[in-house]
């Protein structure tokens, strides 16, 4: 048994002694969203803290634990609080979560994230559908293959789900939701980019700039979840807007727009429950 396995079978055995519950999809919330899981029908919660060999967020704005409980009837994980590469944690532990996520049941990941805006054309408060990525943090795959859940050589030819992104297509439609579409990329962070990098990912054909998703993605795709992903577009990148960025200006458009945000994600869940 490989040592990653052996490490995500502690934390399973962690979560099995104290919860007994099993989703179908698991649910990343970005900044701005963290309070989703406070309004979904909670049947269980466990802290990160309570997890052995966890690790634990530091990031402001992120609580630090795992709601269990149903979105209109669909059992669902929702993991309040990432954690992210740029706290410092290795990337096998930034992953971990999505691991132990399919462990305890989920088929799906429904990612969200506040991300910038690369793209001339998108707005401050647009939610951008992710149709590709580009993970320019290191690959979460590196180092010893957990072969019990994947191959070594994993395909990304569709990270993520066309069927899952009609899907969402077709829920936002319904609900009158503008939504864009693009490319997202993972900078390391925890710096937000110059006006230069940001040219450099426009260039690479990326449309929105964020510092997480992509390596969660990775994973799960390693391990054979299909994966969906939506980024609310919290600030213009550097150079995009001439005004310096802040923490409080992404948390505060992703905090404005986060009643229509969840709107989406519960009709989402909602509609890609029935087709799996
Ligand atoms: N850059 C990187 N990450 C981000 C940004 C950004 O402009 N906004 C929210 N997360």
């Amino acid at each position: 048994m490989s040592k990653r396995y052996e490490r995500l079978m502690k934390c399973y055995e962690s979560f099995k002694a104290k919860i007994d519950f099993t989703p179908e999809i698991a649910l990343i919330l970005g900044s701005g969203l963290g309070d989703y899981a406070d309004g979904i029908d909670i049947r269980a919660t466990l802290d990160y803290k309570d997890i052995e060999d966890f690790p634990v967020s530091t990031a402001p704005g992120h609580k630090g634990r795992f709601v269990f409980g149903y979105v209109n009837g669909v059992p669902v994980v929702v993991m309040q609080g990432r954690v992210h590469y740029y706290e410092g944690y290795p990337m096998e532990d930034v992953v971990l979560p999505v691991r132990l996520m399919k462990l305890m049941g989920a088929k799906v990941l429904f990612l969200t994230n506040a991300a910038g805006g690369v793209n001339w054309q998108f707005e401050c408060g647009d939610f951008m559908l992710i149709n590709d990525q580009i993970c320019m943090a290191p690959s979460p795959l590196i180092g010893e293959n957990l072969d019990e859940m994947g191959p070594r050589f994993p395909d990304m030819s569709e990270i993520y789900s066309k069927k899952l992104r009609d899907i969402v297509k077709k829920s936002a439609r319904e609900l009158d939701i503008p939504l864009r579409e693009g490319v997202y990329i993972q900078l390391t962070g925890p710096n937000y980019e110059s006006p230069s990098e940001v040219r450099m990912v426009r260039t690479l054909g990326a449309d929105a700039v964020g510092m997480s998703t992509a390596c969660e993605a990775i994973a799960a795709n390693h391990i054979g979840m299909k994966t969906v992903g939506i980024s609310c577009i919290s600030n213009l990148a550097c150079g995009v807007s001439n005004r310096p960025l802040s923490h409080a200006e992404v948390q505060e458009t992703a905090d404005r727009v986060a009643p229509l945000f969840k709107q989406l994600i519960t009709a989402s869940v909602t509609n890609i429950a029935k087709e799996i």
